[in-house]
């Protein structure tokens, strides 16, 4: 090649929660042993049936010719039509978000404590929220940085990564503290760098199952308007939200902060191959950069020409069906009850920590590092030599969460995701709370808490 073809930030490209599946197959082919993949947020996969009532809609739209046409660049109108609407319901925030403090929420200013209103025109649809996030981060100028949390979602710490071809800037989310944001960290971050435009923060989040209460998105707010960024605010599980925790959606606290939301079916429905997500662009006026860059989204949407249309037809129909919100409700409650089992299949194992998560399909164990480190010969019981010996020299050079993670697939034939693959310097792992089978995933629960403690005790 006379040219270097590739991209500064090509090197940047991880998804492990993918990348450990080559690993598990090879295990798997080679010592015919079968796989519980717990790595992947799929609830489909994962045997959780979709509701008759929702399948009975999609057959329908099926039918309609227009669901095989081409749909707006933006996405279908009435899509759209009905995305704003719905957010434009979001009430205002009162007192009663206000988790443990007893006090009223702080007013900002600019803020009239009335939640975004957005249009149509405000909505823009992708194929999955996977193509948003990498337009979002793509048509970034290169220099401006987006600060994130770490641990991270992986698509998103990557495509930050990628589009600045450095390292992802992250702030500290904070196990001591129920995996709340240091938002000191993050006030310092923005304060001694400049190349920082915006901050992206995921709520629920994956992979700790964290739900930030009103006053920490009114801080991540305040730091924005202070230092004139904006704030990109993953939203795909904001309806999965479980165990008494409250929060709200950015467009009611951004008051007059640029701000993206991003929403997706696929979780929710569930039904992520439908590869539907969209993102919701608040206070786009606002700021003229930020006008341009929104711009720019819609411009590179163009050049595809639009997004899948059969979903985005679906979506008010589905949402918008009496039936939905008992539909989350019970979905809310199902992720509940899982989320309980698994925090108790990890209680009392020295040097483990498992937070019970409060929202989305995961749960986060962390390793105490220094127990974790005190012994670089840690395994678990592997049956075959061969297999024992295969993993010896696989896990020489790995990090230390994902040689445990490498010992528990040969062990137990259960694939999860080493948190080192989330950008976190904290040990651990995340396993996801969907198996529909309920003796299947206790087993699984029971088994994991067991074999992290074996592990520490090799
Ligand atoms: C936080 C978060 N954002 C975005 C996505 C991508 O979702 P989609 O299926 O819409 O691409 C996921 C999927 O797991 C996620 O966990």
């Amino acid at each position: 090649m006379r040219r270097n073809i590739v991209h500064p930030g090509a090197g940047k490209l991880k998804y492990e929660i993918r990348e450990i599946v080559a690993f598990a197959r090879e295990i798997s082919d080679r010592w015919n042993i079968p796989i519980q993949w717990e790595n992947i947020g799929d609830p489909v996969r994962k045997g959780e049936p979709v509701a008759q009532w929702i399948k009975d809609i999609v057959r329908d739209k099926v039918l309609e010719d227009l669901s095989y046409a081409y749909s707006e660049t933006e996405g279908a109108v009435e899509a759209r039509e009905f995305i704003a609407a719905r957010a434009n319901s979001r009430e205002k925030i009162s007192g009663e978000y206000e988790e443990g403090s007893g006090r009223p929420p702080k007013a900002q200013p600019g803020d009239r404590g009335e939640p975004a209103r957005i249009g149509a025109a405000d909505v823009l649809f992708f194929n999955g929220l996977g193509d948003a996030v990498a337009k979002v981060f793509g048509f970034l100028r290169r220099e401006a940085r987006v600060l994130g949390p770490s641990p991270a979602y992986s698509t998103l710490s990557s495509a930050e990564a990628a589009h600045s071809g450095y390292e992802h800037l992250t702030y500290r989310l904070d196990p001591g503290r129920n995996w709340m944001p240091d938002m000191n960290d993050v006030e310092l971050k923005v304060r001694y760098n400049d190349s920082i435009a915006g901050i992206l923060l995921i709520n629920p989040d994956n992979p700790t199952g964290a739900v930030y209460p009103v006053e920490v998105l009114r801080e991540f707010v305040r730091i924005a308007k202070t230092y004139g960024l904006f704030i990109i605010c993953d939203e795909t599980y904001a309806n999965i939200v479980y165990g008494g925790a409250k929060t709200a959606a950015l467009s009611q606290v951004t008051g007059d902060v640029p701000g993206l939301a991003l929403r997706s079916l696929s979780k929710e429905i569930p039904w992520p191959g439908a590869r539907c997500g969209w993102v919701e662009v608040y206070n786009r006026k606002a700021d003229r950069r930020f006008d341009a860059y929104v711009r720019s989204l819609v411009d590179s949407k163009r050049l595809e020409v639009c997004s899948t249309t059969l979903p985005q037809l679906c979506i008010a129909p589905i949402m918008g069906d009496s039936r939905y919100p008992a539909h989350l409700a019970r979905r809310a409650q199902m992720f509940n009850l899982r989320a309980c089992e698994a925090h108790k299949a990890f209680e009392g194992i020295p040097g483990v920590t498992l937070i019970k998560p409060r929202g989305a399909l995961y749960a986060t164990a962390i390793f105490d590092r220094e127990t974790l480190e005190s012994s670089a010969e840690r395994s678990l019981p592997v049956k075959d030599p061969a297999l024992a010996e295969f993993i010896q020299t696989r896990t020489a050079e790995v990090a230390p969460d994902k040689r445990f993670v490498y010992w528990l697939l040969a062990s137990t034939g259960i694939c999860v995701v080493p948190l080192s693959g989330f950008a976190s310097e904290l040990p651990g792992f995340r396993f996801t709370l969907l198996e529909y089978n309920d003796e299947k995933r206790q087993d699984i629960f029971k088994t994991l808490g067991d074999a992290a403690r074996a592990y520490l005790e090799s």
